[in-house]
């Protein structure tokens, strides 16, 4: 079985390139990044070696390499590939546009030309927009996204939609609520707050901190994903979410006390323009049809958590200085004959 998994430098692609490989030693793994700021091949340091995967730096708009690489024998594609952060959509529309509609059309033709078994597209939660204080997303919740983000994600939904529509193309769609763990970049609530906990620097609260999400521990994200791709009932989409709704501020003391830092650092700074208030998700149809269950709560996965950005400090400060991002040109630069 050969996998084409976009995205795998990033945060949840690196940890669901890792899971396959450590589930499914056999599999073939092609790993497509451009390396955006937000692509970290330190992600992958413990595969380096391992022949099952080989990395490509890539952008998933160039129609070209995609067909190219597709075209070598790929059975399934799994496209995490995205722009992912909400405040960078609301500066920089234009390349959410760019990579998460285009990009996942020019994927879409590509494997449709070399008829994939499956193609899955990783989404989320925020597709659906807000919820009230009640009523949690199901697959039957209308799109209506909010953020520049969200609109872009529910774009290339549409697109992955049509494409099995038109073409028989065999898709999933899958809805995840928020993720955290090991490797998350700390421009996202939970590792932000972590890493600037750890430098007693004041920790920003949107608004009034009561925005609720539903966190889901990443490794249970990979797990839902291995099994739609393999019992996955095509041109259906599954939301994946563990029933753990808190609000920021809850997180924000967690995370405080089992540091042991003191609350003053909470600071409230302006909301975030077209903030959504409340996420939840209904995952009763992944678990009753395919059967996945979460092996995490929230109390086991931010222990975890925790003791991973303690453990891997280094990790972290190289991407606040940015020394992370030359390990491409020290790792590869010279095997490929590139300088940068
Ligand atoms: P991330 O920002 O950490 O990683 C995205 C990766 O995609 C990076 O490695 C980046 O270099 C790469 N990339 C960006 N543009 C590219 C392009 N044009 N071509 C090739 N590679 C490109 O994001 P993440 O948090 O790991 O999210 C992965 C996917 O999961 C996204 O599609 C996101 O929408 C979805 N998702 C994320 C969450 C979450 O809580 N993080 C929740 C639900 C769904
Ligand atoms: P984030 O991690 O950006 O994920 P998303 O917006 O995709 O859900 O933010 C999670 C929540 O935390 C969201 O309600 C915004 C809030 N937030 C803050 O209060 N302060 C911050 O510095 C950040 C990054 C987020």
């Amino acid at each position: 079985m050969k996998l084409l998994i976009t995205g795998g430098a990033g945060f949840i692609g690196s940890n669901f390139v890792l899971y396959m490989l450590q589930q499914h030693p056999e599999y073939e793994i092609v790993n497509v990044d451009a390396l955006t700021y937000a692509g970290n091949l330190e992600n992958l340091k413990a595969i380096e070696q391992n022949p099952k995967h080989t990395f490509v730096k890539a952008d998933i708009c160039d129609a070209a390499k995609m067909d190219e690489l597709i075209g070598q024998g790929v059975d399934i594609v799994v496209n995490f590939a995205a722009e992912s952060h909400v405040d960078r959509s609301i500066l920089e529309p234009d390349v959410f546009v760019k990579t998460n509609v285009l990009g996942t059309q020019v994927l879409l033709d590509a494997a449709k030309k070399h008829n994939v078994t499956k193609f899955v597209q990783v989404s989320t939660d925020e597709v659906y927009g807000t919820l009230g204080e009640t009523g949690l997303f199901t697959e039957e919740t209308p799109l209506t996204p909010n953020s520049p983000y969200s609109a872009s994600k529910a774009g290339g939904d549409l697109l992955v939609r049509a494409y099995h529509e038109t073409f028989g193309l065999p898709v999933n769609i899958t809805r995840c609520s928020n993720n955290y763990g090991p490797y998350q970049f700390p421009e996202k609530l939970i590792p932000l707050i972590i890493s600037k906990a750890l430098n007693d620097q004041p920790l920003p609260v949107y608004g009034d901190g009561l925005n609720i999400r539903d966190w889901l521990y990443v490794e249970d994200h990979c797990s839902a994903i291995d099994l739609v791709i393999h019992e996955g009932v095509n041109g259906e989409v599954y939301n994946i979410g563990g029933n753990n709704e808190r609000t920021n501020l809850h997180i924000i003391r967690t995370i405080l006390e089992q540091l042991g830092k003191p609350e003053s650092l909470i600071t409230y700074v302006q909301d975030r323009p077209g903030h959504d208030r409340r996420y939840g998700i209904d995952p009763a149809k992944i678990t009753n049809e395919l059967g996945w269950k979460p092996k995490h709560n929230f109390e086991t996965g931010i222990r975890e958590t925790i003791a991973w950005y303690l453990d891997n400090k280094e990790w972290w400060t190289r991407i606040q200085s940015g020394e992370y991002e030359q390990y491409y040109a020290q790792q590869y630069g010279e095997r490929l004959g590139e300088s940068q």
